[in-house]
């Protein structure tokens, strides 16, 4: 069976959040059980850079407002990929849907129905020498490919290639005005609420919940919440009267990754028989970003984009308790300036407890992660969350909110759950500073307790969450 893959991350070359590491590992994981995959992505710089032994597939002219597009084809770290090189389009260096001060590009509508329409040119054999069975979408970026490809099936009465569109947040629709419409090149009819419409406007997402055969979400729990009002973000009776066709597929972790025994970028490789790595992980931590050493009280951590979504005010108000019992905050993030200041106030106010580092960062995300004790991740929604996961490979204890994925995925440390040997971290339920702040004391009393703390870590660390059983569901779904 073949598969392509429409999106526009893909770690290591271009990644804003988790979408690029699922995007990154689960084409290989399919490959494994049999799948030939390809990916198909914008021609963003990272990926023109990157493609190697590349040929040109198809060259186009004005299209979407780019006078040449060419489609490559090459691959991307041992991949197969199309990239679509249209340089008025894509050749902007940093964040792929924004300028440097954080605007959305005003054009976006085109530059991903361009992703979109070649994803169903591609079903439509543009490339003869491999026409996909199955053309697998991520996020409202891939909205339109379900719709496009729908638009060339009723136009030549041939049938193409089945759709499945993942949605790995809900929250992010591709919202447009009405008027971007016409330049979208499709048939007046699926502007209407049995199409692409959304009050009004027009809605990529959408497109692809309406046309997909098949519509997933990276967690079971997610795809339940979302098809209920507070968390559907207007799209949950659609996705109610498609529940027959949506399925919540957990992701997985990719241990060539993120694995403490493999990881180069950190201080000292450990395993779960012999955790001696992590204590100088721990040092090289604090060493690093200033703060005290000490190793009696609990280092905080957290690895997230700064957004309302990841609830991380409750961090901000908990700060000076976790200051106060002796304990230290290390946080990495970028996005909402407020956000950002509140952190910076706190690491001024008190520089060997709490230690903020703005902006993106690969290797200190990962030294973070090995070198921490807590992860914070009491997000107000979590579709699937992967830092969590990351954190129990470490041994650093997921301290979450049950909610989407984290609910799915982490076990708390009850005394019941202690006592049966399934705790793998520490669960909140209602989103308020009380409960965050009983779920944290928690996390000092138990880290006091040497031996359990230890063997809770290594309850935590032997979980897998590798890709094989998400990829097996998958297949199973293409299959169907
Ligand atoms: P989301 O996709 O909603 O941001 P996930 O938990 O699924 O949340 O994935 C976040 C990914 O982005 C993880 O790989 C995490 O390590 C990474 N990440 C988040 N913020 C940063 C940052 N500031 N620097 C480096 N990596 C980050
Ligand atoms: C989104 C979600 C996150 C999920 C990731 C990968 O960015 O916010 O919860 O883990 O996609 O699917």
């Amino acid at each position: 069976m073949k598969v392509l893959h429409v999106c526009s991350e893909v770690f290591p070359f271009l990644k804003t959040g988790g979408l690029a590491d699922v995007t990154g590992a689960l084409p290989q994981a399919l490959d494994k059980f049999g799948i030939a995959n390809r990916l198909l992505v914008p021609g963003f710089p990272a990926f023109i850079e990157s493609l190697e032994n590349k040929i040109i597939v198809k060259e186009i002219t004005n299209k979407f407002g780019a006078s040449s597009v060419r489609v490559l084809f090459g691959t991307l770290n041992g991949v197969e990929a199309y990239v679509i090189e249209a340089p008025e389009l894509y050749n902007r260096i940093g964040n792929p849907y924004a300028d440097k001060d954080g605007i959305a590009y005003s054009d976006n509508y085109l530059r991903f129905a361009l992703l979109s329409w070649v994803a169903a040119q591609l079903a439509a054999s543009l490339d003869q020498e491999w026409v996909p069975d199955v053309v697998h979408g991520h996020d409202w970026h891939a909205g339109l490919t379900p719709l496009y490809i729908r638009s060339i099936e009723e136009y030549t009465g041939i049938k193409l290639a089945k759709t499945i569109l993942t949605v790995h947040n809900l929250a992010y629709q591709g919202v447009f005005p009405d008027y971007v419409y016409n330049e979208l090149e499709l048939a007046q009819k699926y502007f209407s609420v049995d199409g692409l419409e959304f009050y009004g406007q027009v809605s990529f997402l959408k497109a692809g919940l309406y046309f997909a055969d098949k519509i997933t979400t990276v967690s079971p729990s997610y795809a339940i919440e979302i098809q209920g009002k507070e968390q559907g973000c207007g799209l949950d009776g659609l996705l109610l009267s498609r529940a027959h066709d949506l399925y919540g597929v957990l992701n997985g972790v990719d241990p060539d990754v993120w694995s403490p025994a493999n990881d180069t970028t950190i201080a000292k490789n450990y395993e779960i028989k012999s955790l001696e790595g992590k204590s100088e992980c721990r040092k090289a931590l604090q060493s690093h970003t200033g703060l005290e050493e000490q190793d009696d009280k609990p280092i905080f951590v957290v690895v997230s984009r700064l957004t309302e979504q990841k609830g991380l005010h409750l961090v901000v108000e908990a700060a000076r308790d976790i200051v106060g019992k002796g304990g230290q905050l290390a946080i990495l993030g970028s996005g909402e300036k407020e956000i950002e200041e509140a952190f910076t106030e706190l690491a001024t106010e008190f520089p060997q407890s709490i230690a903020v580092q703005l902006g993106y960062d690969e290797n200190h995300a990962h030294r973070l992660i090995a070198g921490g004790d807590v992860i914070l991740v009491p997000s107000r929604f979590e579709p699937c969350g992967l830092t969590q996961l990351y954190g129990m490979a470490y041994g650093t204890l997921p301290l979450v909110r049950k909610v989407g994925g984290l609910k799915d995925t982490v076990t708390d440390s009850s005394l019941e759950n202690l006592d049966d040997g399934i705790a793998t971290g520490f669960v909140f339920d209602a989103f308020n500073i009380d409960e965050f702040k009983s779920a944290m004391r928690r996390a000092f009393a138990l880290y006091s307790r040497k031996t359990e703390w230890n063997r809770f870590q290594k309850i935590a660390m032997a979980k897998d969450f590798g890709w094989d059983v998400a990829a097996k569901t998958y297949i199973d779904i293409y299959k169907s």
